[in-house]
């Protein structure tokens, strides 16, 4: 038979599927930016409702503008009783497990459920957003014998989920430190959740369906996991005087450094350095300064030598010390990542169907070929 050469690009790696006016990255410099801003600008000046707000409308809020999306985010938190009775049912299950089901469960309760325009996938990407925060803490109080307290609407996205997990009202420097996680993890190209999120677009499915997708492909270690890994990393070495031999062995058995490294950035990942203070201060005030100083060993000795091969921290590096230090269980720390996505996935849902073409690559086939069907008192 008469084969013809076929080029194979495993992992799709260099392989531009669309445009897209989301977000920008140039991993040799380290650079990101959100529909043209700097992830650095918006870290440090904005909130995560109105850099959600730039991301699904492509440009920063007036006032008024940001108060109604706000008040629609706000307004959008409680959930269903039969969804917090689902919770009930799978509490014992992985927060991302039950996340992803009760997603999928707050499709038969959405208004907008089978209206696909532009508009609904908005409404929808908000309640999804305001929703996921209320199931995640739910869920963490579910598990904990308590029940879940209801939204408070007075507080922003991050100071309400940090106290529908807690029951009481954060600090504002907590909430911010919530807030700039929020913002640095909203949006992030054609990574593999946010590309499965368009490949469930494609085919014209609904937005339920795609966050879905989303949140099952994050859940994968090779995508969402490392933050957990780190914080387990930082409390194997327990002292940063053991931080150095610790690379050294692991290194030497061929493991990898958790929170180091990234398919995209050559350079450090600039969402970085916006938990890096934080992680530090919170340790200083939670009188837990160790896990920084283990974290500060790791990145200023131990990896050095390994920049010059294109390896820095990612954005997990300090994110698994972050929520630690915040109170929050480190199977929760994919879910957090999950929420914060939700703005950045529903843009890329909105953007695929905007132009939509289904998704639909070629697998080359390297098995056997017509082979003859062996009946079954035949076979061997
Ligand atoms: C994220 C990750 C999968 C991206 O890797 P990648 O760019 O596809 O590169 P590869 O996995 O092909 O690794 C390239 C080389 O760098 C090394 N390397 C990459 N990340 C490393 C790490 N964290 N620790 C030690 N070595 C690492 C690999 O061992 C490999 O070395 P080799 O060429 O001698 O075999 C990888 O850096 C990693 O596993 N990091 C740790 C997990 C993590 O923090 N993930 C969160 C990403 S946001």
């Amino acid at each position: 038979m008469e084969t013809t050469e076929v080029q194979i690009h495993r992992g799709l790696r260099g392989i531009y599927i669309d445009n897209t006016q989301a977000s920008f990255i140039d991993g040799n410099v380290g650079k990101l930016l959100y529909r043209g801003y700097d992830i650095h600008e918006l870290a440090e000046k904005s909130t995560f409702e109105e850099t959600m707000y730039l991301l699904l409308h492509g440009q920063l809020p007036t006032r008024a503008q940001l108060s109604a999306f706000d008040a629609e985010l706000r307004a959008a938190r409680p959930i269903p009783a039969e969804v917090i009775q689902i919770i009930r049912l799978v509490q014992r299950a992985h927060p991302m497990d039950v996340l992803r089901t009760a997603v999928s469960a707050l499709a038969a309760f959405d208004p907008d459920v089978t209206n696909e325009s532009p508009e609904a996938i908005l409404r929808k990407g908000i309640r999804l957003t305001a929703q996921a925060a209320t199931v995640v803490a739910a869920h963490e109080r579910i598990r904990h014998g308590l029940d879940p307290v209801p939204p408070d609407p007075s507080l922003n996205h991050a100071g309400n989920f940090l106290y529908l997990l807690r029951g009481k009202r954060p600090d504002p420097e907590e909430a911010k430190t919530m807030d700039v996680d929020f913002i640095i993890h909203a949006e992030h190209s054609s990574n593999a959740s946010a590309f499965a999120a368009r490949v469930t677009a494609s085919t014209l499915s609904d937005l339920h369906s795609a966050i879905v997708t989303g949140i099952g492909t994050l859940k994968g270690p090779l995508h969402g996991g490392a933050a957990e890994k780190v914080m387990e990393m930082a409390e194997a070495i327990g002292q940063p005087e053991r931080a150095e031999e610790y690379v050294r062995e692991t290194l030497k058995s061929h493991g990898r450094i958790m929170g180091f490294g990234h398919a995209v950035y050559k350079a450090e990942d600039p969402r970085a350095r916006h938990l890096r203070d934080r992680s530090k201060v919170l340790g200083e005030k939670r009188g837990e300064p160790q896990w920084f100083q283990i974290l500060t060993v790791l990145e200023q000795k131990a990896m050095v030598p390994y920049r010059a091969r294109g390896i820095y921290v990612n954005v997990d590096f300090f994110a698994g010390s972050v929520y630690h230090l915040l109170g929050i269980p480190s199977d929760l720390f994919i879910s957090i990542f999950a929420m914060g996505r939700i703005p950045g996935w529903t843009l890329q849902v909105m953007e695929q169907q905007a132009h939509n073409m289904l998704l639909r690559p070629l697998l080359n086939y390297t098995g056997p070929m017509d082979l003859p069907y062996v009946p079954m008192d035949q076979r061997r």
